[in-house]
């Protein structure tokens, strides 16, 4: 044998072992090259920690850490940027199962994603927070002060942020909380829970600028997608709801930091057996005033809908309201228009605004809606209430005008 063909089989047998631990791709950290193992019991957080580190500190235009097949056991891990590349792409393929130990979340929070520009997460993989364990220890539908469980996927700070192609299961709090962002798209999302799972928000925002939410389909135990403190420039379309409480701007008007809302689209949305389809809700005795302006929804679907259209200035769950003063959110602009289905309760359309602060601007433009419920006869009527509100009549509704 020549030097030469010895040269070649120990490039052979270099290039065999290279693709056999699957370093094979340039600018690709596969988290199992740094320690994660398919085991649902396994803690892979340290594991996926080294993969991100490394992708995040590689220069270039794109980076990519993967999440192979497979079910990886994930505690509460935060992936902090900024990062090297322009663009850090987190592709998990497999299942991700959160602790059930409630005692590991310091935080709330169970992924965290910190600090990016430039990121993208897909690959069609889930995030199964494993809320069903958790959901007992949840107070805080009944009690104003109490501790908060985990949220599934926080993004904190990105800007310029892609989500697609992704599935939140059973979360313990919160499915996805976006905070601080900017720039940041969700597309073909999925998101699980039953409908009695408490808080179990689908997709909260606030602090944050220019959100896209588009053709993802969300059944869950409170609010499908809740906007909150903050918002600007939201644009939502193609969203299926249900079990849920409905799309939701709120609730606001609770704490003293809170921020404006404004430049909201809601459109082509289908809401299916939820306790709430559109509505806007507010708390009485609100430290601070804030303004709530242009809102717009259309072109939605409401079928066997509890509170098709929902105005609610005087929001407050709890008994301990004592309806002493009336909100300090000033709501302006809001058209509902192109709105047809059914109403499971009689009250279809209900926009209560604050004594002190009266809507202005609302636009009422075609709604139709018919009643799904059981009533009979008279009782089975529509009705339409409004107070507190200008409101100008752009279309034909049923139920008719507010009284
Ligand atoms: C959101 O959608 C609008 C158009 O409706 C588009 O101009 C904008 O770039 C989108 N934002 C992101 C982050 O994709
Ligand atoms: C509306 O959303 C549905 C999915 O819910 C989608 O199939 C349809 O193409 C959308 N229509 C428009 C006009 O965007």
């Amino acid at each position: 044998m020549g030097s030469k063909s010895i040269m070649f089989m120990v490039y052979v047998f270099f290039l065999i072992a290279t693709v056999q631990a699957g370093s094979s791709r340039p600018g690709v950290f596969n988290v199992k090259n740094y320690g994660a193992v398919n085991n649902a019991a396994k803690d892979n957080a340290p594991a996926f920690l080294k993969a991100w580190t490394e992708a995040c500190a590689a220069p270039g235009a794109y980076v990519k850490v993967l999440v192979p097949k497979g079910t990886f056991g994930l505690g509460p891990v935060i992936f902090n940027g900024p990062c090297k590349a322009k663009m850090i792409h987190f592709e998990v393929k497999g299942t991700l199962k959160a602790s059930t130990d409630l005692n590991k979340f310091k935080t709330d929070g169970w992924v965290a994603f910190y600090e990016i520009t430039g990121f993208k997460l897909s690959g069609g993989g889930v995030f199964d927070g494993q809320g069903t364990s958790a959901w007992p220890y949840n107070k805080c539908p009944l009690k104003k002060h109490c501790k908060l469980l985990p949220h599934s996927i926080r993004f904190d700070k990105l800007t310029n942020a892609r989500i697609s192609g992704i599935t939140s299961l059973n979360s313990k709090m919160f499915h996805m909380n976006i905070n601080l962002c900017k720039d940041i798209a969700l597309d073909s999302i999925t998101i699980i829970a039953p409908d009695l799972s408490p808080n179990t928000d689908g997709i909260h925002m606030g602090n944050s600028v220019g959100v896209n939410i588009t053709n993802s389909n969300i059944g869950t135990g409170d609010d499908c997608i809740s906007v909150g403190s903050g918002t600007h420039k939201l644009y939502v379309k193609g969203i299926t709801c249900g079990p849920g409480h409905g799309l939701s701007i709120g609730s606001l008007g609770r704490y003293d930091w809170e921020e404006d809302v404004s430049d909201i689209t809601v459109t082509n949305c289908t809401l299916k057996g939820t306790t709430n389809g559109l509505r806007i809700k507010t708390w009485e005795e609100s430290p601070k005033e804030t303004k709530v302006s242009n809102l717009v929804f259309t072109n939605i679907k409401l079928i066997n809908v509890l509170n098709g259209v929902l105005v609610d200035q005087e929001y407050c769950p709890f008994v301990s309201c004592s309806k002493k003063a009336p909100s300090k959110v000033k709501l302006t602009n809001v058209l509902f228009d192109k709105i047809s289905g059914t109403s499971a309760s009689k009250e279809a359309i209900k926009i209560i605004c604050s004594k002190s602060r009266p809507c202005e601007g609302v636009k009422l433009g075609d709604i139709h809606l018919t009643y799904s419920g059981t009533a009979v006869g008279k009782d089975g009527v529509l009705t339409s209430t409004c107070s507190n509100a200008h409101i100008t009549s752009i279309g034909k509704q049923t139920p008719g005008a507010c009284k």
